[in-house]
């Protein structure tokens, strides 16, 4: 596979690069620019070189099987890639930064046309075009047609074999133009690798799970038990297998189609699996007028209580697994981090993980965990923190692979 760096006759030439600039933002205002910040050394290596650089990324979600058009309408404008442009522009204050309103047709031909070398379009979001979570072909060869060669950079929606992800590459592919990863991708592949392929040296390997739902990391669990020493788990989810064990979880969110699959892990995991001992629970989830208390698992969770987080003595038994860790791989916070009556469990879970600087190998595998690192300010302490959530579960789930990669190869 080509990285961008060995990509030639660069001067000129336009290159389509596929960036993952699906930040969150609201009403314009972006609150976390890392993603956009990941892609700056793969974009600047080719617009210092003199390349035509054609950006195109997803933001947000266009729920296509809503029947009322005003609604697509809205969907679209909340997820307008304008204010991208303006933050990309800002991050690269030397270079020229367009933006291109159109997803297809005549304008935009026109401004890639119009690019001088050097020079960035971003273009509106993939997502306005209903063909592109289709990879429809018709869309990909349209976009395909407009550069002279592919960079993915977008490790966060690697795992989505869509018209700008795997569709374009294809095309490029079959008509001789040159297609390489950029910097973020080769540097996240080489990181969650790591986690893929365990070494020796690399034990005990502690996987830590948390967030809302099971059925989202189902098949992870099953790779990741014949891959790591233990698993550790939290946030919502632990409630699930703490149901399935026969305990009261009160109003804690359950997912009941998956108690069979929550045993079946635990028989499976013989004692790997470590569930909360304890858990924060309250009786109203809103901040505000509310009791908020400690149960031990045994005593389980009342009726009326939800369970927030992990509680103290869980806190305690998960830092001292931690701490033996050579190498730990986390996704998913512990509890509703949110808010500061249930931030604890995640920032024990932080702080033990980040105490290993120096002395195992530490990834953060994106998403919400991420954003908590970053939030209790110990984002330096990690080897790696990823830009992709679901890309990082789905790279460590089908063993290394994911189509946005593949299709390079
Ligand atoms: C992410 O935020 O995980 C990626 O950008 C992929 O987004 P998606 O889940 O909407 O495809």
């Amino acid at each position: 596979m080509l990285v961008v760096n060995e990509l030639t006759n660069i001067k000129g030439n336009k290159i389509y690069v596929r960036v993952d600039f699906n930040v969150p933002q609201k009403d314009g205002v972006i609150r976390d620019n890392n993603r956009i910040k990941a892609a700056l050394p793969t974009i600047e290596e080719l617009t210092k070189k003199g390349a035509r650089v054609v950006l195109m990324s997803h933001l947000g979600k266009i729920k296509w099987k809503e029947p009322d058009p005003a609604k697509i309408e809205a969907m679209k404008k909340a997820n307008d890639m304008a204010p991208v442009a303006k933050a990309l522009q800002e991050l690269l204050p030397e270079t020229k930064v367009h933006f291109c309103p159109a997803t297809r047709g005549e304008e935009l031909k026109k401004a890639v046309e119009a690019l001088k070398d050097g020079e960035i379009l971003l273009c509106q979001n993939t997502r306005y075009e209903k063909g592109e979570e289709k990879n429809d072909p018709a869309l990909a060869k349209e976009w395909a047609d407009l550069c002279d060669g592919f960079v993915m950079d977008a490790f966060g929606s690697a795992h989505r074999a869509h018209a700008s992800t795997v569709g374009v590459p294809t095309f490029m592919k079959e008509e001789g133009k040159s297609v390489a990863l950029g910097y973020l991708m080769i540097k996240e592949v080489k990181n969650l690798s790591r986690c893929v392929e365990v070494s020796p040296e690399d034990r005990p390997y502690i996987a830590i799970l948390g967030g809302f739902k099971v059925s989202d990391k189902i098949k992870v669990i099953d790779t990741l038990l014949a891959k790591c020493d233990k698993i550790l788990i939290g946030g919502a989810m632990a409630y699930t297998f703490a149901k399935a064990q026969g305990k009261a979880i009160g109003n804690s969110p359950c997912e009941e189609d998956q108690l069979d699959y929550a045993r079946k892990c635990l028989a499976d995991a013989k004692g790997r699996i470590l569930l909360p001992v304890d858990s924060v629970i309250t009786d109203k989830f809103e901040e505000g007028e509310r009791t908020i208390k400690v149960v031990s698992a045994e005593e389980g969770i009342p009726e009326g209580f939800e369970g927030c987080d992990i509680g103290p003595k869980t806190q305690k038994l998960y830092a001292e697994e931690i701490a033996k860790a050579k190498m730990v791989f986390w996704n998913g916070p512990m509890g509703v981090f949110e808010q500061k009556d249930f931030q604890e469990g995640t920032k024990a879970v932080c702080a033990a993980a980040a105490a290993l600087k120096g002395k195992a190998f530490t990834v953060i595998g994106g998403g919400d965990s991420a954003s908590a690192v970053k939030q209790f300010g110990y984002k330096d302490d990690f080897s790696h923190v990823s830009t992709g959530g679901g890309a990082s579960l789905e790279m460590i789930e089908n063993d290394g692979h994911l189509p946005g990669v593949d299709i390079l190869k």
